[in-house]
């Protein structure tokens, strides 16, 4: 297949502008006709010393004439191009968006943050030569021989016919090398995401990376995935270096050719003179646009991988759309909750939970037993899920995304804040909050004093918020999620990594919520978690017990034993205060 149907319907606005370049190059080939007619009775006569002034000044003013019209046509086809290309890049790019939108918060499992990033820039980019370029040349460059041929053939039809049947050697010489470029531009698009994909990695790695003195190992590590980058850029090129060579013998020495045959018959004379000239001037016209589209073709074809790869993220399947919304009643249970990241490793191994209405319950256990999942399945993260798990008496894997996101509220341990300002950052938690409304929230926090010292809600927030402290950060998603007044709270981790009086005046703030609003406190910490009304703690993808702090206590269980060593660990540090 030499032209992508797909990709054409998809944006078949670009098709009237293909059809106009197309157009424009046909004339252009015309009035290039012209010129040469011109040019070969011009030297005809001289040959036979009829010309005269007259019929020079005819021959000059005809060829200035088409030279005009050359001129214009290219205009016209270049700014064809431009609007083609134009058209299939915004429309493409509005797709994938739009896709990306539909795939919701869970897009992360099917497809990588930098493949997208790739494909839509980049990736995008590619098709701009294919829509642009090849398409059109691929129309013209089978319309410009057959009307060099309907020309010629009034002059000499044995040359003519010559000259028409060695051009569909290109096209053949094109299709033998495709099925080959086609693997070959596979493995070079794979090995290229996977260096982005590195190379991101690192980037936001960088300190951590400079930290643990790794980074001389991912410094080696990347140059030899750049090694095999290169080389199989190198293999690409020569492929396309090589295939043109190949056209190149074909074009000139079918050009060759007809100018023998031309010059044969001019000698049995079966031709004029200017018949013969004219062969000559026009034989290379024949291939120069069939030649001109192998070269297109290898831009093409990495369009054309491009364009698998746009189409792969643009046929990621997506759930239906849900349209259940949720009513009043918003408490939670999870009935033997089952899930798993890979379908291999079972992470949640039936899990039994409830999260009543007005609650305040908190999940706790060791690194790695599955509280974050918990949590990333009820924010709709986490997709296919088994077992039930309901709020009120709907099924959550039935409800719009939107409905539960507006209802429930998450604070990670590493919030997200945007680059802009404080305000813009708050109002995305309340879009229509006062500005009274914002600073009661700050005051709540304590982020006020230090804000007000700054430039107030104005305060300019860098990328990743890295003039804010860790605690500040916190502080602030916080202020922004009560701001949100959600019906229940998710707070994962959401004190861990930050300094003890930023965690004490945020822990404040939860218990404080949790007298209003349904509240789940996910921590390792657990003198954290005593004031909880009911604790589960989780093994290993189980919840091993349950209960409140004192049940749990005097159960002298899992609970019993964590709590005890980790209360050590904590009057560790204050008896060594006391004995100095
Ligand atoms: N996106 C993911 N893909 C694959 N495995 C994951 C993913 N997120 C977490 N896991 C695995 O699931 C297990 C539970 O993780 P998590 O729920 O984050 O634990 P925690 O209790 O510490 O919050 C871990 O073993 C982790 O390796
Ligand atoms: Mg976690």
């Amino acid at each position: 297949m030499m032209i992508n149907k797909r990709l054409i319907e998809n944006v078949s606005d670009s098709k009237k502008y293909i059809a106009a370049n197309v157009a424009a190059q046909w004339c252009s080939l015309a009035a290039n006709i012209v010129i040469m007619a011109v040019i070969a009775k011009l030297l005809g006569s001289l040959y036979k010393g009829t010309a005269d002034s007259s019929e020079l000044a005819a021959c000059a003013l005809g060829i200035a004439a088409a030279v005009v019209i050359r001129f214009i046509c290219a205009a016209a086809s270049s700014r064809m191009s431009y609007l083609s290309s134009k058209t299939v890049k915004k429309t493409l790019r509005s797709m994938i968006y739009r896709k990306l939108l539909r795939l919701g918060n869970s897009y992360k499992e099917k497809i990588h943050t930098s493949e997208i990033v790739q494909v839509t820039v980049e990736g995008v980019d590619q098709l701009e030569t294919y829509f642009g370029a090849y398409l059109p040349q691929f129309f013209y460059s089978m319309l410009a021989p057959l009307t060099l041929f309907v020309v010629l053939s009034f002059v000499n039809f044995k040359a003519a016919v010559v000259l028409l049947i060695c051009v569909p050697l290109i096209p053949v010489t094109i299709a033998a090398v495709q099925t080959w470029a086609k693997k070959l531009l596979a493995k070079y698009w794979g090995q290229y995401t996977a260096l982005g994909d590195t190379f991101l990695e690192n980037l936001q790695g960088m300190t951590t990376l400079k930290i643990y003195q790794a980074d001389e190992f991912k410094h080696i590590k990347m140059n030899e995935e750049s090694e095999k980058f290169r080389k199989i850029t190198m293999k690409v090129l020569s492929m396309q270096l090589n295939s043109i060579t190949v056209m190149d013998i074909i074009a000139y020495g079918g050009a060759a050719l007809g100018i023998i045959v031309a010059v044969m018959q001019y000698r049995s004379g079966y031709v004029s003179l200017e018949g013969c000239i004219l062969i000559i001037l026009l034989s290379a016209d024949f291939f120069i646009p069939m030649r001109q589209l192998g070269s297109f073709f290898h831009i093409a074809m990495n369009g054309m991988a491009a364009s698998d790869k746009i189409f792969r993220l643009l046929d990621l399947p997506e759930e239906e759309v849900k349209t259940e919304t949720l009513d009043g009643d918003i408490s939670i249970k999870c009935r033997d909750l089952k899930f798993s990241y890979d379908g291999k490793r079972q992470i949640l191994c039936g899990i039994n939970m409830n999260f009543n209405t007005g609650s305040f319950t908190a999940v706790v256990g060791e690194s790695g037993c599955g509280k974050s999942t918990v949590a990333d399945i009820l924010m709709c993260r986490n997709k296919g899920y088994s077992g039930t798990v309901l709020i009120g008496d709907k099924e959550l894997s039935g409800l719009s995304e939107e409905s539960v996101l507006d209802k429930i509220t998450y604070i990670g341990h590493q919030s997200y804040i945007f680059k802009g300002t404080v305000m813009e950052n708050l109002l995305m938690g309340k879009p229509d909050a006062a500005q009274e409304e914002l600073w009661e929230v700050l005051k709540r926090v304590k982020l006020d004093d230090f804000l007000s010292k700054m430039q107030g809600l104005d305060t300019v927030i860098c990328e990743k918020a890295s003039n804010f402290s860790g605690g500040q950060r916190q502080r602030l998603a916080l202020a922004r999620a009560l701001l949100h007044n959600s019906d229940i709270y998710i707070f994962d981790e959401a004190t861990s990594n930050i300094d003890v009086e930023s965690e004490n005046d945020i822990m404040e703030e939860i218990y404080r919520l949790a007298k209003t609003k349904t509240v789940i406190l996910i921590s390792h910490r657990l003198a954290n978690v005593t004031r909880a009304d009911n604790i589960y703690v989780m093994e290993q993808g189980r919840v091993a017990e349950s209960g409140s702090h004192e049940e749990l206590l005097a159960g002298g269980g899992v609970y019993s034993v964590l709590w005890n060593a980790q209360q050590r660990l904590e009057n560790y540090g204050k008896e060594v205060c006391y004995e100095q």
